[in-house]
């Protein structure tokens, strides 16, 4: 089964916007039942997809700290068809706290997700929040692939290096040798020499990871989300659909079992 990440710990660099329509691209275009997870305290993913995540009564929270709370509880369905939704909101900011006893703690989500496989997901696609704290960390044992969407502004690449190092080493903390970023997506993109000159450093620092389409902006991308739906439904000839149907196959088709390599250098 596909465990793909969308991780950056600054905000607003795209990691909703790909991981919704990354999710709802897999359902649509490969046929796949598709679990889309959030963990962001905002409830993004569920709000792009149309789920009212304000007034539910149970959310990825209560799965990950209380007992006797199943996945198919949780689980919302949306408008396409494959995709579900494990909606996130505000509690998920107490998680921390919550489970702070718990020597596991960083495995909570893995092992609440257990069951998936056995229920019928095909593809797991995490929505991270905009830090490395321990929500992200939960992420990163659940998952197998991690995605970097990287915002094209002068402080880009700032971060970067830290946040391939710390892939590198919860995979190694936490047993999962296999866990890598196998891609690294610009986003925010605008024809400058600015934005130009920090795709060819983005390049030059992961040549082969690098998404050779920058998610470029287009308004429709930020409309469908206002109405809660996929690019897809919302404008599936916008030059936005176009991107993001790019980039997803990008993602599809990124290898899962390279041999381990070093891991990019970035200065
Ligand atoms: N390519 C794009 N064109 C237009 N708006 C975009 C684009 N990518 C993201 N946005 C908008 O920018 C905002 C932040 O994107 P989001 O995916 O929520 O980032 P993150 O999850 O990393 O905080 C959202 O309102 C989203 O609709
Ligand atoms: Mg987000």
């Amino acid at each position: 089964m596909r465990r793909i990440a969308f991780i950056n710990e600054k905000g607003g660099t795209g990691k909703t916007t790909l991981a919704v329509n990354t999710a709802a691209w897999l359902a649509r275009e490969r046929g796949l039942q598709v679990l889309l997870v959030d963990l962001d305290t905002q409830g993004h993913a569920g709000k792009s997809l149309g789920v009212d995540v304000r007034t539910l009564p149970r959310n990825v929270f209560h799965l990950l700290t209380e007992e006797g709370v199943r996945l198919e509880d949780v689980v919302q369905p949306t408008a396409l068809p494959g995709l579900s939704v494990l909606p996130s909101y505000k509690e998920m900011a107490d998680f921390p706290v919550a489970v702070a006893q718990d020597e596991r703690r960083a495995h909570r989500l893995a092992e609440r997700l257990a069951p998936a496989e056995a229920a019928g997901y095909q593809a797991l696609v995490f929505d991270a929040p905009p830090s490395l704290g321990l929500t992200t960390r939960n992420i990163l044992v659940a998952a197998t692939e991690v995605v970097v969407p990287v915002a094209l502004t002068y402080l880009a690449l700032d971060g970067c290096a830290e946040m391939v190092e710390t892939v590198r080493k919860v995979g190694e903390a936490e047993g999962r040798p296999e866990l890598r970023v196998t891609k690294v997506v610009p986003t925010l993109y605008r024809k400058t020499a600015l934005a130009d000159a920090i795709l060819e450093r983005l390049r030059a620092y992961f040549p082969d990871a690098l998404a050779s389409t920058p998610l470029g902006f287009n308004v429709k991308i930020d409309e469908a989300q206002s109405h809660g739906k996929t690019i897809w439904e919302y404008a599936p000839s916008s030059r936005g659909a176009e991107m993001l149907a790019a980039i997803a196959r990008e993602i599809d088709e990124a290898p899962t079992s390279k041999k381990k390599g070093r891991a990019p250098r970035v200065a």
